[in-house]
């Protein structure tokens, strides 16, 4: 993956909370043993791709909430002598250098929740780590990767708060019939890809959404945020929602939201899983080539089998 500008050097975001402790119900079988954000995209796990991200974006600390059975994640993370000595004798240097460049940039703390009771109490186990600094969140499960030469959406955001001195939320534009999905902004226009928020709710219906504006997971909050994710309780599901706080936070501090151009995947859906590995196997310089003489045979055999149904 491309790197990518740091956020300004005077920037005060410098952690951030990757949350990783879902019970990942929509992949099992797999997520009986394999956490989640360990499933593999390319050549990578999904929690690769979003620690590379925090690291491109100028992060120095990456608070990890984990889950029971999820110490595979903090295991990736630590160095591996023997594999590096390997990687080294046999020459893949590329390979190498990827490894020991999240190995030596990032500080990675676990922290573990002890159950999952949504993203708003997964974000909260952070606090003790994060103190009173602003700090930005990725979503374990969500990978954005920039198109060539494009901003990475976490320094995008960090840049913003900088100049805005607000918390900031990445937002997408939906179909209608998606909003029940996500958390959604009502927000008013403040300038080109940049809006103010008025307020944010949790998966509405169609009927009742303020606009189609969600969220794919990717924020950076004032500390003041953990004000409000401790007076949290929990939904008709036992979780406390994030966007519940985030939106009781609009009500007492400017909050802004930011359009972004990297493309978004949701790997922690069956589909957008495939959707990854397909874009950034064709993005991958060895698999190019004959991964899309495959595909356009693939699609070839659908049209003719579907022109034979129609
Ligand atoms: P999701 O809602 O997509 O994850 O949360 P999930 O609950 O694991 O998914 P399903 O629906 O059962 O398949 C988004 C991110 O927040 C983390 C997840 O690990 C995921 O990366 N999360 C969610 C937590 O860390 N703790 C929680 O209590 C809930």
């Amino acid at each position: 993956m491309a790197q990518n500008e740091k956020n300004s050097p005077m920037s005060k975001v410098k952690k951030a909370i990757i949350p990783a402790a879902g019970l990942g119900t929509r992949f099992l079988p797999a997520t009986k043993t394999v956490p989640k954000e360990m499933l593999t995209i390319v050549d990578a796990p999904i929690i690769f791709y979003v620690v590379e991200e925090a690291l491109n974006a100028g992060i120095e600390d990456i608070i990890l909430i984990q889950g029971r059975g999820k110490s595979a994640i903090e295991d990736f993370f630590d160095t591996s002598y023997e594999l590096e000595d390997k990687l080294a004798k046999d020459g893949k240097f590329q390979l190498l250098e990827r490894l020991k460049r999240i190995r030596d940039m990032v500080n990675i703390i676990s922290i573990r929740q002890k159950q999952p009771l949504g993203l708003g109490h997964a974000v909260l186990c952070g606090q003790t780590i994060i103190g009173n600094s602003p700090f930005a969140v990725l979503l374990g499960d969500e990978i954005m990767v920039p198109n060539s030469g494009g901003p990475n959406t976490t320094a995008q955001l960090c840049r913003l708060h900088e100049e805005l001195n607000s918390s900031v939320v990445a937002v997408m534009e939906v179909p209608p019939s998606d909003v029940s999905k996500y958390g959604i902004a009502d927000v008013v226009p403040y300038r080109d890809g940049v809006f103010k928020v008025q307020s944010f709710v949790e998966k509405p219906s169609k009927e009742l959404s303020p606009s189609r504006w969600a969220l794919p997971g990717r924020y950076v909050f004032e500390s003041k945020i953990f004000e409000e994710l401790k007076k949290g309780k929990p939904g008709a599901l036992g979780e406390i929602q994030l966007t519940d706080s985030m939106n009781s936070l609009t009500q007492k501090q400017n909050f802004y939201a930011s359009t972004f151009s990297a493309q978004r995947f949701d790997a922690g859906d069956k589909f957008g899983y495939l959707r990854a590995n397909v874009e950034l196997g064709l993005m991958n310089s060895e698999l190019r080539k004959e991964f899309s003489k495959y595909l356009i045979e693939v699609g070839q055999r659908l049209q003719k089998e579907t022109g034979n149904h129609s």
